[in-house]
């Protein structure tokens, strides 16, 4: 079994990965969710958060997180996911409350207890993860594996032409991260769009059996889609989602191992993941290819599997 620390700014790819997680517990265990801001302030994220894991019945506690990043302005994607984060789905008025105490804590005295056992996911702005490392020495050599979706390598961004959105969101808490030591490995937007939703999965999830996922994921996906053709003129990618199915099955993506640096002095190339030459040595490898039929295979047997 592989214990992760889920770190979020639910949103609707965010939502697909914490889905994806709990239909797949038979490999993965969620110790903790920490909301962070990113797609939307944290109040939103939180909430989202909350909302999705008591729908789908995942008993994991979920904590706030950051409310902005280390340093620069806060950058939110209300433009993408809608005015509270994960717009389409409407959830029953929810029992689940936040667990109390702050998420970055708890996630600090979580991993030192159970040093080489837990994977940090993060798949929102990685603010939260670097002060993790910057708060306790022993965290970062107390970590099983790092896990993010972010940055954009060979390819360009989605928010800048450098910089993609979790990047960009806080480049210093990445430089921290990259800079760890920890081993890492991430999904930047160089394999994420190459995993877009296609209308024949979209038909395939409407001929389910009704399920409370079913209706969340159309929901949702009926908000996304034309969110996305608006602002991209193309389909969803599935870029959160990447990481979860990593953690369940590594031979779904081919890798490249090479030392990643960030710009942070830069003005108009703020928030760019530099990479540098392949590097069998390097702890960080990118993924930089995804085998689709196999991760909608993943996806299917996890959504079967939820309530
Ligand atoms: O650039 C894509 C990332 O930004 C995803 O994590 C999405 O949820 C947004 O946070
Ligand atoms: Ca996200």
């Amino acid at each position: 079994m592989k214990h992760i620390i889920m770190d979020v700014d639910t949103g609707h790819d965010d939502a697909v990965a914490i889905a994806l997680a709990g239909g797949l517990n038979d490999e993965i265990v969620i110790d903790g969710f920490i909301a962070t801001a990113g797609n939307q302030i944290r109040e939103y994220t939180l909430e989202n958060t909350l909302n999705l894991t008591e729908a789908l019945e995942m008993e994991a506690p979920v904590f706030a997180g950051s409310i902005g990043p280390l340093l620069r302005d806060r950058v939110l994607a209300g433009n993408i996911h809608g005015a509270n984060g994960f717009e389409g789905p409407v959830f029953e008025k929810r029992k689940k409350k936040e667990c109390m105490g702050n998420g970055i804590r708890w996630a600090i005295d979580h991993v030192l207890s159970h040093p080489g056992e837990i994977t940090f996911v993060s798949v929102g702005p990685w603010t939260d993860l670097a002060v993790c490392l910057k708060s306790d020495e022993r965290f970062a050599s107390s970590l099983k594996e790092i896990v993010l979706m972010g940055g954009a390598v060979d390819h360009p961004g989605n928010v800048t032409p450098s910089a993609e959105f979790n990047v960009f969101a806080d480049p210093e808490a990445a430089e921290i991260v990259f800079g760890s030591g920890v081993p890492i490995t991430f999904f930047p937007l160089d394999v994420t769009l190459k995993l877009l939703l296609t209308q024949e999965v979209l038909d395939k999830v409407k001929n389910l059996p009704e399920s409370r996922y079913k209706n969340i994921f159309l929901a949702s996906m009926g908000f996304y889609v034309p969110s996305l053709l608006k602002a991209h003129g193309e389909m969803p990618a599935m870029h959160d989602p990447c990481t979860i199915a990593y953690l369940y099955d590594p031979s779904i993506f081919k890798y490249s191992y090479r030392p990643i640096s960030v710009e942070t002095k830069g003005d108009k190339t703020y928030g760019k993941t530099i990479g540098g030459k392949e590097d069998k040595n390097s702890t960080t490898k990118m993924a930089v290819d995804v085998d689709t039929d196999k991760f909608w295979a993943l996806f299917f047997k996890a959504v079967n599997n939820l309530v």
